[in-house]
């Protein structure tokens, strides 16, 4: 009895040991069959080949399926007319480089890869209101999946979007505000656009104190052979604190001017009040004046 369970304490630490090293070995030798579909055959150190769109067919344009997904609204400039958002683009998208998906059964399910070690899209928000530049960086890894050969991109932007402000109605405006995203340099004959969803992603969504979403969609559309990925938002704005700030206060001070009929005539205060009442409306105005948008 004694023997049997010193042979198994012995045992047993050596066969875990061995499994979790053949397990390493094994994740590594997907990774370097994943390297090794994206290297240069003749100088394996040198650059890749993850400029080449990782299509099997090269008639059928590889589709990219994508969705916004809306982390916080940072605020709007009615001034500048610009929205600042954090959000994320989820890019999915089916990789046929080398002899991925094979009939093989691969030892784990997914790799987490640079995203300059395989190909993804170059996908640009056009109505950026600073710079124009491709979504996504060496922050974000690609998670591939060897299985499917599906590749799931996720990077995270904080986006400034140029939107024509509305302030016709102001405090009870809604803006609308849209993002544009587009295939750079490569039209829909070699990618285009899928939506992952028609609405965007507000799952994470953390609520913004003065504007409240309506409605999100998501649509594309084909200019110039290159597909558009527009995603569209509409806001208003949260009335509670105007209602509280300026509606309130002036109702108030309105009523209260009208009390100045109540003083006894004799009393000799009724040209006071009204000053006194008068001045308090030009406070007031001052007050509303900062919260006015300049448009
Ligand atoms: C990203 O998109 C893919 C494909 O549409 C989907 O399977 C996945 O759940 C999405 N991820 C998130 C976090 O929305
Ligand atoms: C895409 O561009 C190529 C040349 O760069 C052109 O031959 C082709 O007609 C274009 N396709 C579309 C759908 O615009």
């Amino acid at each position: 009895m004694n023997t049997a369970l010193l042979w198994l304490m012995s045992v047993v630490p050596v066969v875990l040991m061995q499994s979790s090293s053949t397990t390493w070995d094994k994740i590594k030798a997907e990774y370097v069959s994943l390297y090794d579909a994206y290297s240069h055959a003749s100088s394996p150190d040198s650059s890749t080949y993850h400029t080449i769109v990782p299509r099997s067919d090269a008639t059928v344009p590889l589709p990219v399926s994508v969705r916004f997904e809306l982390f916080s609204i940072g605020g709007f400039d009615a001034v500048d007319g610009a929205l600042n958002l954090i959000g994320s683009l989820n890019m999915s998208w089916k990789d046929e480089t080398g002899n991925f998906p094979n009939s093989k059964t691969h030892e784990v399910d997914t790799v987490i890869v640079d995203y300059s070690s395989v190909w993804t899209p170059v996908i640009v928000m056009v109505n950026s209101a600073d710079s124009v530049s491709r979504v996504g960086d060496s922050t974000y890894k690609v998670r591939f999946n060897l299985r499917t050969a599906e590749v799931n991109w996720k990077p995270r932007m904080i986006a400034k979007v140029a939107c024509e402000p509305d302030m016709t109605y102001f405090p009870f405006d809604q803006q609308n505000c849209e993002l544009s995203f587009t295939t750079w340099f490569q039209n829909r004959s070699i990618l285009t656009l899928t939506l992952g969803s028609s609405e965007w992603n507000l799952d994470n969504y953390d609520v913004n104190g003065v504007w409240e979403i309506e409605e999100t969609t998501a649509e594309i559309s084909e200019v110039g052979g290159y597909d558009y990925a527009m995603f569209t938002i509409k806001f208003n704005r949260n009335l509670m604190y105007f209602v509280i700030n300026l509606v309130f206060p002036v109702l108030l001070l309105s009523l209260l001017s009208g009390f100045v009929f109540i003083l006894p005539a004799a009393s000799g205060e009724r040209v006071g009040f009204g000053i006194t009442c008068f001045l308090s409306f030009m406070v007031l105005l001052q007050t509303i004046m900062i919260y006015m948008p300049q448009t």
